[in-house]
């Protein structure tokens, strides 16, 4: 295996916090003498490592400044390979519903089903959201559904704060293309990624927060629970039916 295939195999493997400027190792040390020039274990690998997270990060920057529609960063998101999420899911989800909706949705990351179908909650989450779309007189075709991350994390584990980083660009950039008048943020998750704070969801849902684009214009940010969540704690239901509620009201307000 070369230095590349190693890093790539970390990378794969999720490997993305430094811990130090060498790789440990967890067997006993071999005389000094034994040790191999070319012996993996005196290469800087976890080094290196954050450094292609950081140009990762800076590349996503990048190829997002340069997509001027939907269309063009989709295929940017679909071909861009800093993120070794991509690895270890079969589809890229890039987002989906209407994009000239009044209103974009954003959950955390795409699931088994989402993973498999290629669209944004398809899956039983999914399905109590267009419940919960259609008690407020919404569906899939008045609002667009997105991600924090186009890839699912494997076994649905929480995204990293280095696959949040390197994918946000693409998030901010689909929100300044749709434009949406207001951001509803389904999960702790979601939220403390987009606002880039570590509030718990408890805290942050159900009250009008701002969201500031990288050109300054603020969107109104509601935040409630998963839908995941509530399938798992149906007694939280009612509080995400007063966000809601909220949030149907002010639409017709404005
Ligand atoms: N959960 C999410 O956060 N997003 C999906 O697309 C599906 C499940």
């Amino acid at each position: 295996m070369n230095e590349r295939e190693l890093l790539e195999w970390y990378l794969a493997a999720g490997v993305d916090a430094i811990c130090g400027d060498m790789p440990g190792c967890l067997l006993p040390e071999k005389p000094a003498a034994a040790v191999a020039e070319n012996d993996v274990r005196q290469r800087p690998a976890i080094t290196d490592l954050a450094q292609m997270s950081l140009k990762a990060c800076k590349n996503a920057r990048d190829i997002c400044e340069a997509a001027t529609t939907l269309e063009e960063l989709r295929a940017a998101v679909e071909t861009f390979d800093g993120c070794s999420l991509k690895l270890t899911s079969n589809k890229t989800v890039f987002g989906g519903g209407n994009p000239a909706a009044r209103i974009m949705i954003v959950g955390e990351a795409p699931g088994a089903d989402e993973d498999r179908i290629g669209e944004p909650f398809v899956g039983r989450s999914g399905h109590l959201l267009d419940k919960m779309l259609a008690a407020i007189g919404l569906n899939r075709e008045s609002v667009y559904i997105t991600n924090v991350l186009p890839w699912r994390p494997p076994g649905n584990r929480t995204p990293t704060d280095a696959e949040v980083a390197v994918c946000l660009p693409f998030l901010r950039r689909q929100i300044e293309l749709i434009k949406p008048e207001f951001l509803l943020i389904l999960g702790g998750s979601a939220a403390n990624s987009l606002l880039d704070n570590e509030e718990p969801i408890s805290r942050l849902r159900g009250k009008w927060l701002e969201y500031k684009t990288l050109k300054g214009d603020a969107i109104a940010l509601l935040a409630s629970f998963h839908p995941a969540y509530l399938l798992r704690n149906p007694a939280q239901k009612a509080k995400v039916w007063s966000d809601l509620l909220r949030l149907s009201q002010k639409m017709h307000n404005n």
